[in-house]
């Protein structure tokens, strides 16, 4: 039997990568072996160094990969991130510890690289936070009972002058990475999207087998300028007595104005035969119910954390955002990993900005690096988490005044899986 000292971890090479292609898809419970277009796809994710595998002899047992991102701070700077995906580890080689081996060769290598934040979304609660990871966003998915909604069943278009128009994946391509830059620059939480996420959204590219093309519709404002575009497909159910009752459900829908989501939204709940419309996964405090004369036919269906955030630097992670408040509070920060844990005062002036400097003063607020990163993006409450003893107030008022500085009038969102 193979010693658990005996387990390589170590970047892949591009020949391992079925190999490595076939661990991945076991960890997920997925059919072990790839189509071959499937395997050609994930092929084009391949970046040297930064794929990782653990090999037990010449079998590979785990699977890791990590890629450049961007994720928007509060205020609308990208900051560079550490998007971590695919991370498996087959049943005959858990809990051995393979997961930390590759996590920590991952993080040490992105914080040399100068990387703020290493970003990902989590499949299950209990597994990131013990590496400094802590939850950021929160998504939320709405099912539309359209019958319910109280909407004029006479719309012919947008009320605004706007129109939309179905499209096929070749505008997307080309109309999408623009519009889609609009909403992330303006969208504490997005993410870039790679090249690949519109090649693989349109059928160029695929990552799953079969692919099924959706409907692809965009909204122009009156002076015809792009501003939303949506994907969505629909099922065929049918009443007994011949009524459609048919589902459309939103892949993922981009909106740079409120008038775009609106008309889009008014749009999907006016499909004739569709009587159910699922959201997809949205900001918590996206609008959509708003946007019915009944918000009640639009109900929450499922909700969750989305995207974990691991600061990887702590001083750079709290200057690229802006503040809400004036207001000066002194953080101490525990990293159990070294990685970025000490005292800063940081000091937010009127106009947003903030600056962040190592002190010696008595620290204020005392946190895991993994709350800071719960609050870094304005979405979770110190006062809460001081009342879950995972923030300690070393100065009465400390936790309200950072909520103050730290929170936002909207809720951050990621509208990406990765
Ligand atoms: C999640 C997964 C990668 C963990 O890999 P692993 O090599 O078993 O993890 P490690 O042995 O490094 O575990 C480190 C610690 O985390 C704990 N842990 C790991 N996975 C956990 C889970 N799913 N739930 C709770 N605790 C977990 C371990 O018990 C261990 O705790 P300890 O240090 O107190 O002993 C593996 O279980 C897996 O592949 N799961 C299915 C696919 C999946 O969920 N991937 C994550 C996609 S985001």
């Amino acid at each position: 039997m193979t010693r658990r000292t005996d387990i390589d971890v170590r970047p892949v090479t591009e020949a391992e990568l079925p190999a490595w292609d076939r661990a991945l898809n076991t960890g997920f419970l997925q059919a072990p072996t790839s189509p071959d277009e499937v395997l050609r796809a994930r092929r084009r994710l391949f970046v040297p160094g930064r794929l990782l595998g653990a090999f037990d002899g010449d079998r590979c047992v785990a699977t890791f990969r990590s890629f450049d991102q961007e994720v928007t701070a509060v205020g609308g700077t990208p900051v560079p991130s550490d998007a971590i995906s695919n991370v498996t580890v087959s049943p005959t080689h858990r809990r051995r510890g393979l997961l930390t081996r590759m996590m920590a060769q991952d993080l040490a290598a992105a914080k040399e690289r100068g990387d703020v934040v290493a970003t990902l979304i989590a499949a299950e609660y209990p597994i990131y936070g013990r590496y400094g990871f802590g939850p950021a966003t929160t998504m939320a998915e709405w099912t539309v009972d359209v019958p319910r909604a109280g909407l004029d069943p006479r719309w012919a278009g947008p009320e605004d002058g706007g129109r939309i128009d179905l499209v096929d994946g070749e505008e997307v391509r080309k109309l999408g990475p623009e519009l889609f830059e609009r909403l992330r620059l303006a969208q504490p939480g997005a993410v870039s999207k790679p090249p690949a996420w519109w090649q693989a959204r349109t059928g160029e590219l695929r990552f799953e087998s079969p692919w099924t093309e959706p409907f692809f519709a965009v909204y122009r404002t009156a002076g015809g300028e792009v501003e939303g575009m949506t994907a969505y497909t629909a099922d065929d159910r049918w009443g007994d007595a011949k009524q459609p009752l048919n589902t459309a459900s939103v892949k993922w829908l981009i909106g740079a104005t409120p008038a775009a989501d609106r008309a889009l939204w008014r749009y999907l709940c006016s499909i004739d035969w569709v009587t159910t419309v699922k959201s997809g996964w949205r900001a918590p405090d996206d609008l959509l119910p708003h946007f019915l004369p009944d918000p009640r036919a639009a109900h929450i269906t499922s909700q969750a954390d989305w995207l974990w955030v691991r600061i990887l630097d702590v001083v750079r992670a709290l200057e690229a955002r802006t503040y809400e408040a004036a207001g000066s509070l002194v953080l101490e920060v525990a990293d159990a990993a070294g990685l970025t844990g000490g005292r800063w005062r940081l000091e937010a002036a009127a106009g947003g900005k903030g600056s962040c400097t190592a002190t010696t003063e008595s620290a204020e607020l005392v946190l895991d690096v993994r709350d800071l990163a719960t609050l870094w993006l304005g979405d979770e409450s110190a006062v809460r988490l001081a009342a879950l003893g995972r923030v300690r107030e070393e100065r009465a008022g400390a936790a309200r005044e950072a909520d103050a500085l730290l929170r936002t009038s909207r809720r951050p969102w990621c509208p990406d899986m990765f």
